[in-house]
């Protein structure tokens, strides 16, 4: 039976290069049978957690009025995350981590997750794979805090322009990846 595959993704910027590579995922995904659910935090308004200690005691996830409470019910219902996210600072865009810091909702309240498995895309403009580091190990610390299994991570580096990964095998890599998930 197919998964149900959340790809939460990082940029701002339309159609640019980690956007691609989610959509080379979720082709993928499709081709081996999921169902998928693209989430753009950068859409979104996202606020910071506060650390008020009352999610899901007000009704909703986070007592903060904002779109983490239609990401909520999403989280819920998925088997799979994918975080798919340019590389800022050495780390993750602020629009993404303000989502996963208000993971902390589902941990405190003890509401239990479905998701069993993740994985994380990344692009960035380094070819130094030692500046990727920091953004690789939050996921890797964090998918094996949460008890995920961690599926697999794509890199793809050196990337500036907005369709500069199309001159890449990185597509082809996060397809295969896509196809990969069973
Ligand atoms: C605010 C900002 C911070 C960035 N920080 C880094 C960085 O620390 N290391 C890096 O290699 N690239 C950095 N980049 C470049 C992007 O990661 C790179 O261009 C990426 O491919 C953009 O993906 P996108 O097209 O999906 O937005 C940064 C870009 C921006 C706009």
């Amino acid at each position: 039976m197919g998964k149900n595959i959340l790809v939460l993704t990082g940029s701002p910027r339309k159609n640019g290069n980690s956007d691609k590579l989610a959509d080379a995922f979720i082709s993928g995904a499709q081709q081996a049978g999921h169902t998928t659910v693209k989430y753009s935090t950068a859409d979104k308004t996202i606020k910071g957690c506060i650390d008020c200690q009352t999610c899901f005691k007000h009704g909703t996830a986070c007592s903060i009025p904002d779109d983490f409470n239609t990401l909520a019910p999403l989280i819920e219902q998925a088997d799979m995350l994918v975080l798919a996210t340019p590389l800022y600072c050495f780390s993750f865009p602020m629009q993404l981590k303000a989502a996963i810091d208000k993971f902390y909702a589902f941990l405190i309240s003890q509401t239990p997750l479905k998701i069993k498995e993740s994985a994380l895309l990344v692009t960035g403009g380094s070819k130094d794979k030692a500046e990727y580091e920091g953004i690789v190990q939050s996921y890797q610390l964090m998918s094996k805090f949460m008890q995920w299994t961690d599926q697999g991570v794509i890199v793809v580096m050196g990337l500036h322009g907005k369709d500069e990964i199309l001159a890449t095998d990185g597509l082809s890599r996060a397809e295969n990846f896509g196809k990969s998930i069973v």
